[in-house]
Order: C-alpha cells, then structure tokens, then sequence
C-alpha cells in the first residue's frame, strides 16, 4: 500500500509542488486549500490529486477535513503542513485582526492539523511531519511581526512535537524556505523585491520545487533519523548553524 500524505495549502505555490513531488514519488496524495476554488480546481484537473476545502484555522475544521481524508485515502502516514497567508505592515500599524489571522492559520494551524493525526501515527508507529517555516521566523522581518512570530514559533512547536514522538517512529521536520518565486511575492513592493534579490547570495528567488523536493527527501521512510531538525533552503540569504 502506498504511503499516504496530505498537504495543507497544497493546491497553490510550494504546497502544489510538494504535492506534486509526492504524488511522483509514489505516496497517495490529497491537497487541501480554503479560498481560490478556480486554482483548486485547475491543480486538480492537471495532477489528479484530490482536493478538499476547508480552513486549517478552525479545529473542529480540521478534524472533519482529516476525516474525510481517511475515510477516501486511508489514515495519513505524512502530514505536510504548508498552509500560510502574510499581511504585511508595520506593528504601529497592524490591526488586531492582521495578528491573530496570521497566527491562526499559520500557527495555530499547527496544533490544529497535528493533533488531528498523531494519535493514529503513534498507534501506528509511523509518521512523517513536515512543517514549512520561513527565513523571517530565522531572522526577523521588518513589516512582518506577525508572520515573523508565527514561523519562529514553528520552529518551537517542530522541535517539541519532535521529542515527544522520536520513540513512536515518527519524525518532525521544519523546512525554513528564503524568498521563493510564488503567489506570496507578488504583495512585496518591486523596488523592495530588488532589495532582497540583492541580499541573495545566489542571486534569484528560489523555486517552488527548490523546497518540494526536501518534502520528498524528508518524508522518505529512510528519513528516519533526522528529526527537530530545521532544513534551510534560501540561497545562501541567511546562515545559522
Ligand atoms: N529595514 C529597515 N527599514 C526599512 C525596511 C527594512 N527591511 N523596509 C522598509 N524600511 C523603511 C523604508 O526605507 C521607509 O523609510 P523612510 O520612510 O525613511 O524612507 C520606511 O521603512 C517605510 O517603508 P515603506 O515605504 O516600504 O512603508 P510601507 O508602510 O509602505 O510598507 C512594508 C511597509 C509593508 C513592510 C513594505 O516595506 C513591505 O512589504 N516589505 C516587504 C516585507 C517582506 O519582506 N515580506 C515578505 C513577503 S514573502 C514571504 O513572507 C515568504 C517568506 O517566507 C519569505
């Protein structure tokens, strides 16, 4: 039987290439989104990937969308947790609804698809957690409070779930992309786009597939000794050890 994995924000962006790779790589694959049903469908239509509509910010949500998920696939043996939206402004002026809904989806979301599978993968000894964090959870960005918090608390969220799981054979893995040639670059400023280009050793935006092909490597049954641990993929913008 096929390993099965589901993708959140997996119809659009990095999260349609991983699922894309997935689905080459032989796992069963089902891709969730909330919002653009037209690109949804498209995705479909052109991977035969199924899709499955709802918010990773809301719990009960989640619990019916995986599910349904299990009912059609069978029970999630890789969780890649992609789904993130940015509104970006300056703290002075970011609403209270700017802070919680980046939170919400891309953090809470965390706890929300996570808690969904891991009983099953711990009775199932088996289980392979991929959650997409960000260079600016690494280093802080200016007019990015929000989204800055929600990916360094990633960071947090995979390092722990990652001990608490090493003994039932499931591993947990962050994957913190640079700036990467997607749907998201296109609320950055052009002058501003400059900038960052300029502060990428590599000299280019990376490519979806540049990170959709570290999902595949990390959730690879071979895999299975690389866990808590964050893959940095960002052309060299930013080092840590
Ligand atoms: N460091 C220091 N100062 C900065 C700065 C920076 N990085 N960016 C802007 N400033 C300064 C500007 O020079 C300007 O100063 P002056 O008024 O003295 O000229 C001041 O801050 C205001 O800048 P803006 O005119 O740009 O202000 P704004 O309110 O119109 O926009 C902003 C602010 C929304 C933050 C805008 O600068 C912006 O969109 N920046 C890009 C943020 C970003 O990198 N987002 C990443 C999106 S992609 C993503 O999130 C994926 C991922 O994981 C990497």
């Amino acid at each position: 039987m096929a390993r099965v994995a589901l993708v959140t924000g997996g119809t659009r962006g990095i999260g349609a290439l991983s699922a894309k790779a997935l689905k080459e790589a032989g796992y069963g694959v089902a891709a969730n989104y909330v919002r653009n049903d037209e690109a949804a469908a498209k995705f479909k239509e052109e991977t035969g990937i199924p899709i499955y509509k709802w918010d990773v910010s809301d719990f009960a949500a989640c619990q019916a969308g995986i599910r349904k998920v299990v009912a059609d696939l069978g029970p999630i043996d890789v969780l890649v947790n992609n789904a993130g939206i940015t509104r970006d402004t300056t703290l002075h002026k970011m609403s209270l609804e700017d802070w919680h809904g980046v939170i919400d989806t891309n953090l809470n979301s965390l706890f929300n698809m996570t808690r969904g599978v891991i009983e099953s993968m711990r009775e199932r000894g088996y289980g392979r957690i991929i959650n997409i964090s960000s260079i600016n959870g690494q280093k802080g960005q200016f007019g990015q409070v929000n989204y800055s918090a929600a990916k360094a608390g990633t960071l947090g969220f995979t390092k722990a779930v990652a001990q608490e799981n090493a003994t039932k054979g499931i591993t947990v893995n962050a994957i913190a992309p640079g700036y990467i040639n997607t749907d998201m670059m296109a609320g950055v400023p052009e002058k501003m786009l400059e900038k960052i280009i300029g502060q990428i050793p590599v000299g280019r935006l990376g490519e979806a597939e540049d990170v959709a092909r570290c999902v595949v490597f990390l959730a690879a049954d071979e895999a299975s000794f690389i866990t808590g641990s964050t893959l940095t993929v960002n052309g060299a913008q930013y080092l840590t050890s």
